[in-house]
């Protein structure tokens, strides 16, 4: 069977985790996907920039746009990050072209979510998006096909690992905030501008992507509460602690009579519970439904490998052909999904 032939655009944290991923187990991931998956070319800002993979045949776009008119491209995978400029613009322009799309860009999905979904429907063309919640945890999959059955009515968890990592590390090790943060982004898992890790806004992107496929309904986003880690200090975490609660960042949405309830902001577990013991860059995501009752997935929520993961898993998808409209068993629901403001937070 013909080869499904990738082009990237982005070749950062992420991207060079699917290039390392794609060649590492090339043999096994053709076998699951029925065919070869090989990347075909490239977009990134610096073509001269080391990357530590090897990049050679591979043509090489200057202006990311070009992979979705590039004759050897089969499917875009958008890793460029931010829910405008170049990613928005390469994800529309492949759509329209009839070219499916993966994505790891919660940002993009959870503003323009609603509009890519229609274009990728009219174009009759996959639109995947696994990575962009919960990095390697499978959580689209869990809530769109696994959960298919049930009325869900609550979801959420921890949905940002660079926070997580963040509160972990000054609770462990008495560290400060900035030179945590800084490791944070060492290890790749923070944001291009991380104020938009530590400030909330990443997890209500994620939150609001789970709410909208587990609720089936819009989510009205100018009334999320979005509020992040900044002022909680080493005093709060030690307190917290003698008093037998860990502060985790928590992203919580609920199904109530009036509309989608969603909040994102520090809480106080109890350690007995165990969310209160996924520590680190671990993300968990819970979901409560009406036959299923409470599930709760754990895993790593950042990072090149946990990330790469979710992206190649979506390309398998869309090797095999078996890939599921964005909104899911939700579908009908969903045509009117708002565009969110949280960009203007
Ligand atoms: P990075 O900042 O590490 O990489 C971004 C890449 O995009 C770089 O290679 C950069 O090029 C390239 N780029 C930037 N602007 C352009 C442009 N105009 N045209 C072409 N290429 C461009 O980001 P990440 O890999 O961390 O994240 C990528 C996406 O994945 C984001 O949407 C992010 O939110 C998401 N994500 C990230 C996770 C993580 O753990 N890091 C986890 C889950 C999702 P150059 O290298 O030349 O500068
Ligand atoms: N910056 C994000 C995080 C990456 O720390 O969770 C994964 O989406």
């Amino acid at each position: 069977p013909a080869t499904l032939r990738v082009g990237i655009a982005g070749l950062g944290t992420v991207g060079v985790g699917v290039v390392r991923l794609l060649a590492a187990n090339a043999e096994l991931i053709a076998t699951r996907a029925g065919r070869p998956i090989a990347i075909t070319a490239v977009a990134a800002r610096d073509r001269t920039r080391e990357r530590g993979v090897d990049l050679s045949g591979l043509r090489w776009h200057d202006d990311a746009r070009g992979l979705a008119g590039d004759p050897d491209v089969d499917v875009v995978v958008e890793l460029i990050g931010g829910a405008e400029g170049p990613a928005r613009q390469l994800v529309e322009a492949s759509l329209a072209a009839g070219r499916p799309v993966v994505t790891a860009n919660k940002a993009l999905i959870a503003i323009h979510g609603a509009s890519l979904a229609a274009m990728a429907e009219r174009s009759a063309v996959p639109l995947c998006f696994e990575a962009a919640v919960a990095g390697g945890i499978p959580v689209i999959k869990a809530v769109r096909e696994g959960l298919a059955a049930d009325r869900l009515t609550r979801v959420g968890g921890i949905l940002n690992g660079t926070c997580n990592y963040i509160l972990t590390a000054m609770r462990e090790s008495g560290r400060d905030f900035a030179s945590i943060l800084a490791e944070a982004q060492a290890l790749g898992y923070a944001e291009a501008d991380p104020s938009t890790d530590i400030d909330g806004i990443d997890a209500a992107h994620k939150l609001a992507i789970l709410a909208a496929l587990a609720f089936g309904r819009p989510v009205d986003f100018a009334s999320v509460h979005v509020e992040g880690i900044r002022a909680v200090g080493a005093l709060d975490i030690a307190f917290a602690q003698e008093l037998g609660y860990r502060i985790k960042l928590l992203g919580i949405a609920r199904l109530a009579e009036a509309g989608v309830e969603a909040r994102v902001h520090p809480c106080l577990v109890p350690q007995t519970m165990p969310i209160a013991l996924v520590d680190g860059v671990f993300n968990a995501v819970f979901a409560e439904g009406d036959f299923v009752g409470r599930v709760m997935l754990e895993g790593r929520g950042a990072g090149a490998g946990p990330t790469a993961s979710a992206v190649v898993a979506d390309l398998i998808d869309v090797a095999r052909g078996t890939t599921i409209p964005v909104w899911g068993a939700n579908a009908e629901h969903l045509s009117q999904v708002v565009s969110v403001p949280i960009g203007e937070r």
